[in-house]
């Protein structure tokens, strides 16, 4: 399948779905059972940075960065609906909010070498190209800029709990696209290994600062362990992952 028709369907899954995402996953939090900004401390001081949100969803995360001092707020996002209510939540009256619907993997008119931060929470995975979403982010970051991104962790929708045991139900090692199983099959995510993020970013003229797959386990345990995201199956692998990375300078 083209990388346009996996696009038309993740959108109509999105346009259908929106709802249920407002501001679930946003600054600072960075996923499921995961340590949060507050606790890590990736973005340092975000005061006069110009950010650009990646996958902006519903605009918390820029909100986020707008009470923490952030100059200039960008932000993208695949569904009408998530940039609708983003610019809604933001007041799209002021001039330092510019909100683009757009798929990551086109430049939607972007500026080059113009932003300190660029960043993607639980978004940047839904990308159906990498090469092309990593070359587009590296141009619009100034050089030594930071991109940060949080997505679920590729071991997690891999192991499943079956008749009171967590199993591998299926292959960490094949990547591709997939109908995703915990949207009822609706949208296609890539399913793609951790090196393969890692290296994909090395090869497009990124530096790796920091990789983190910590898990923080709530006091109130779910009782649920069949859950998409529960305690126990946190318990024993991570649901999210995070990697901070820079844009390299020219002379490195
Ligand atoms: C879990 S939400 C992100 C939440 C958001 N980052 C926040 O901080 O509130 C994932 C977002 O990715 C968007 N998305 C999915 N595929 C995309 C693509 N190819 N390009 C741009 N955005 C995409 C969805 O529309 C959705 O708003």
């Amino acid at each position: 399948m083209d990388h346009n028709k996996m696009l038309t369907i993740n959108k109509d899954g999105w346009e259908k779905s929106a709802e249920r995402f407002f501001g679930r996953t946003a600054l600072p939090e960075y996923g499921p059972f995961s340590l949060t900004e507050e606790q890590l401390k990736l973005f340092g001081s975000i005061s006069g940075k110009k950010v650009l949100d990646i996958g902006c969803g519903s605009g918390h995360s820029l909100q986020y960065m707008s009470n923490n001092g952030a100059t200039e707020l960008w932000g993208i996002d695949l569904s009408s609906k998530q940039i609708n209510t983003a610019s809604k939540l933001l007041g799209n009256q002021h001039n330092n909010v510019k909100l683009f619907e757009s798929p990551m993997e086109v430049n939607p008119g972007l500026p080059s070498s113009y932003f300190d931060i660029v960043y993607s929470i639980y978004a940047f995975g839904w990308t159906v190209d990498l090469n092309s979403t990593l070359a587009n982010i590296n141009s619009y970051l100034k050089p030594g800029g930071t991109f940060i991104f949080s997505w679920e962790h590729p071991f997690h929708d891999r192991i499943k709990f079956e008749n009171g045991s967590f199993i591998v139900k299926r292959s960490y090692l094949e990547e591709g696209p997939e109908f995703n199983e915990a949207w009822h099959n609706e949208v296609i995510i890539y399913h793609r290994k951790l090196s393969t993020y890692i290296n994909s970013l090395i090869d497009s003229n990124f530096i790796i600062e920091k990789v983190i797959d910590e898990v923080a386990i709530p006091h109130t345990p779910s009782e649920n362990p069949s859950r998409w995201y529960s305690t126990q199956k946190a318990s024993l692998i991570p649901a999210t992952f995070i990697i901070k990375a820079s844009k390299k300078n020219k002379e490195c």
